[in-house]
């Protein structure tokens, strides 16, 4: 079994797609381990997307990410993390698939929706960066 992390960002919570995301997400078969809505400090927001901290939009992905509420979301499945990124679609909105969450709901590549793990690795990390294990329910 795979674990991924899903942050439904500040522009879904904003445009109260929330539910809707969530219904996306399991009926795809995905068992939510965990669930919580939160609002990110700079700090998380800054460590979470650290990898991005060179490049020219990570200042403006910060503010994003801390400008409201997001849902984060621990996910179980098997192929979870590649199964869970074809659900979302690709960054851009303008480059995602018909029916995927970032095609329905994303405003632009910088507000697109939900957040998803990249690896197998980075899913077991991210969702450990925002759950205990014994908050996370089988
Ligand atoms: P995420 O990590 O949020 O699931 O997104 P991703 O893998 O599809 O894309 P990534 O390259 O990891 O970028 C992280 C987030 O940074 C914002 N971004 N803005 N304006 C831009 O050119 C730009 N590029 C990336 C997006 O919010 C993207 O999801
Ligand atoms: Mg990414």
């Amino acid at each position: 079994m795979e674990r991924t992390l899903c942050i439904i960002k500040p522009d879904a919570v904003r445009k109260n797609v929330v539910g809707e995301i969530v219904a996306m997400i399991t009926e795809k078969g995905f068992n939510i381990l965990g669930m919580k809505m939160m609002r990110l400090s700079s700090a998380d927001a800054g460590e979470f997307y650290a990898i991005h901290k060179e490049r020219p939009f990570y200042g403006d992905l910060v503010e994003f990410m801390t400008s409201g509420k997001v849902v984060v979301i621990a996910l179980e499945k098997e192929n979870a993390v590649a199964d869970y990124r074809t659900l979302i679609g690709a960054t851009d909105p303008a480059e995602a698939e018909e029916g995927t969450i970032r095609k329905r709901f994303a405003s632009s590549k910088g507000e697109n929706a939900a957040h998803g793990s990249d690896s197998v690795e980075n899913g077991r990390n991210e969702v450990a960066f925002f759950f205990a294990e014994r908050e996370l329910i089988g």
